[in-house]
């Protein structure tokens, strides 16, 4: 069974005691009122990990992860933090190929084909993020386009590591934006993502694979868009910057 997964993405947000208070609150929420089969992972920058790990020692019920790592090991790579350094730091996760990072400091999809390996190398499950500019829905290439950075990005995979693999599909003109994709476009792409692993790994990886959807999910839409077949949880930006609007999406499976 693949798992459903709220993931919180902070993006470059938050101060030290501002990271603070809303891991906390969220811990507290969690704790409260979520059921057991929901996985929560936050993904705070980078600086805020080891504080947060401290701060929250024995609160298993949430995961951690990073918004991006190296495609090295270890050098001469000044401002780079790489995936050895965040498993050893007790991460779980780590966000790859999100737009902003692919469109904003030119990742390509060869380069996060490195970052996945060496992630798993590590031990972290990478979130590998992919999804359509709005020039290119409006084309109606976005299937291509999509499939392109799934196929180019992970498909090199052996089928164990792929069956360790969580996708995040994000249409990049629904991030930040407030505009979502409806229900009926999300588990459209869902479904060819899909389908498209089933045709590379078979059936089984492909029903075992975790889908989330990213792009404006807040506490009104989230209902809708996790009861899609094939959507699997978000990837929450804005509404994970306020813990009771993403502990409300955590719970709208
Ligand atoms: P958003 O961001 O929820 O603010 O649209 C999603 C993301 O970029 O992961």
């Amino acid at each position: 069974m693949r798992k459903k997964i709220a993931a919180g993405n902070w993006k470059m947000n938050k101060t030290m005691e501002e990271g603070k208070i809303l891991a906390s609150e969220v811990v507290n929420m969690v704790k409260d009122e979520l059921r057991s089969d929901v996985h929560v992972i936050l993904c705070p920058p980078f600086i805020h990990l080891t504080s947060l790990h401290a701060m929250l020692e024995g609160h298993s019920n949430i995961a951690f992860g990073a918004q991006n790592c190296s495609n090295h090991a270890s050098g001469a790579y000044t401002g780079e933090i790489s995936a050895p350094m965040l498993k050893s730091n007790g991460e779980d996760y780590v966000i790859l190929g999100h737009s902003e990072r692919r469109e904003y400091f030119g990742e390509t999809d060869s380069l996060l084909a490195e970052k996945i390996d060496i992630a798993l190398e590590n031990g972290l499950t990478p979130i590998y993020c992919c999804g359509e500019p709005l020039a290119v829905r409006e084309r109606n290439e976005q299937t291509d386009h999509v499939q392109r950075q799934v196929e180019d990005g992970l498909f090199h995979l052996s089928d164990e590591d792929f069956g360790k693999i969580v996708i995040a599909y994000e249409p990049i003109w629904a991030i930040g934006t407030g505009k979502t994709a409806s229900a009926d476009q999300a588990q459209e792409m869902h479904a060819t993502i899909r389908k498209q692993i089933t045709g590379q790994y078979g059936e089984e990886t492909a029903n075992n694979t975790s889908i989330l959807y990213g792009g404006s999910v807040k506490p009104g839409n989230a209902e809708e868009l996790f009861s899609c077949m094939d959507v699997d949880g978000g990837l929450i930006g804005g509404a994970s910057l306020k813990s009771r609007d993403f502990v409300d999406i955590a719970k709208a499976f």
